[in-house]
């Protein structure tokens, strides 16, 4: 299956069992100052799980946008060496408002994995939350789950992996993970420590997290305190990129139908190949990649470059891709060209991204030469000051480091 056709069947399989097909919400978050970028599916729906807000659907699922570069939730550092991390990705959800809960949620998600999409099921496991001083074990999640799994494919651990919250306040509850183990193609760090592969330890890198099934019980507040929600109710999220990269049999996203398009097209530019590695050239061809599908997806939302807040993050993105674009031997403004790639690959999904197409192209070269010009104007500048202060006290004064 292509990336499209897998979005599309999480989709339909969750319209076919009732849930309503709801359009992502912008990267914007609407009317929600406690989050700079929406950074998850349930974002969109916070106000349903509290109570605050009815809708005349009580089950949803959608393909959801997101950032992970700031706050509770930042991805930025791991891009680039990592295979599997991503600053803007596609989170896809099935979502229940005090509909139904664990006993179904759990056997919609295996069936799906292991029915519709065929995943082997002896390579599945899953955690659930091992319990501490304010909410106990999951002991209901676990009988579930021994329906599916044997007793050694379910871990447990704590509230690090399986108590997700948005933030430091609002909806969460305990959750359950689900895994794919990739032990016999990667080779299993448990066996090359000299044990037994299992693949249901933590430390099992050889693993891909694939899902997570959150069980919305409470709500967060300021002072730390757990109100329980109106009703217990569903939010679960399962990165595109992962699980794309798991069903066409590659052990990086990037290895997908949702990056090669991009790699490729960089890969001209720049006169080389991505070959998967953790060499530099490849290093920054995921940089650009990752950085490019951001760059377009927020300024078709509507952020612009600027030196507060979302600006900012963008403006950070879009910098961090023109220096990764020069190591890779583009030293001329490039990146403006690669938003055609995106369009076409994403534009039926995203219509926002065809509608905006060449405010984003004129967006992204725009900044793309003023950034040119700051380094052109500014470097000799900042040598020149740096020499002075280098032959004299050793000071950049305030007024010189403010100007630069
Ligand atoms: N909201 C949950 C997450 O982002 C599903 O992992």
């Amino acid at each position: 299956m292509t990336a499209n056709e897998i979005r599309l069947s999480f989709l339909s399989y969750f319209e076919r069992n009732g849930h309503r097909i709801v359009a992502s919400s912008p990267l914007v978050p609407h009317d929600d100052p406690t989050l700079l970028f929406t950074n998850a599916g349930m974002n969109q729906f916070k106000d349903v799980f509290l109570g605050k807000e009815k809708r005349d659907y009580t089950r949803a699922t959608t393909a959801q946008k997101c950032m992970r570069v700031s706050g509770k939730h930042n991805d930025l550092d791991n891009v680039g060496p990592s295979f599997r991390h991503h600053t803007f990705f596609e989170m896809l959800g099935n979502f229940s408002f005090g509909d139904y809960f664990k006993r179904e949620a759990i056997p919609f998600a295996w069936k799906l994995l292991t029915e519709e999409w065929k995943l082997q099921p002896d390579r599945l496991w899953a955690t659930i939350f091992n319990g501490d001083a304010a909410v106990p074990r999951d002991d209901e999640a676990c009988d579930i789950w021994r329906k599916f799994l044997p007793v050694e494919r379910i871990g447990e651990l704590g509230a690090a992996d399986n108590f997700w919250q948005m933030g430091d306040t609002g909806p969460c509850g305990r959750c359950s993970e689900i895994y794919y183990f990739r032990g016999s193609e990667v080779g299993c760090n448990e066996e090359a420590a000299g044990g037994v592969c299992r693949g249901s330890s933590a430390a099992a890198t050889a693993s891909s997290k694939i899902w997570n099934n959150v069980f919305m019980e409470f709500d967060r507040q300021a002072n730390g305190t757990l109100n329980p929600l109106p009703a217990p109710s569903i939010d679960t999220g399962m990165g595109l990129e992962r699980v794309t990269a798991v069903i066409q049999g590659h052990l990086s996203n990037y290895d997908t139908d949702l990056f090669t398009p991009l790699l490729r097209a960089i890969g001209e530019r720049a006169g080389t190949t991505h070959r998967g590695t953790m060499e530099p050239p490849d290093v920054s061809m995921r940089v650009v990649a990752d950085h490019m599908r951001a760059m377009t997806f927020l300024i078709a939302d509507g952020v612009v470059p600027s030196n507060e807040m979302r600006g900012h993050v963008l403006r950070k993105i879009m910098r961090r891709a023109m220096r990764h674009g020069q190591r890779l031997g583009v030293l001329e403004p490039f990146l403006h060209t690669l938003v055609d790639v995106i369009v076409r690959e994403f534009g039926d999904a995203y219509p926002e991204l065809k509608a905006g197409r060449s405010a984003i192209v004129q967006v992204v070269r725009s900044e793309e030469e003023r950034f040119d010009a700051v380094l052109t104007d500014g470097l000799p500048k900042l040598e020149d000051v740096l020499d002075k202060a280098a032959a004299g006290n050793k000071v950049v004064s305030g007024d010189v480091a403010f100007r630069l």
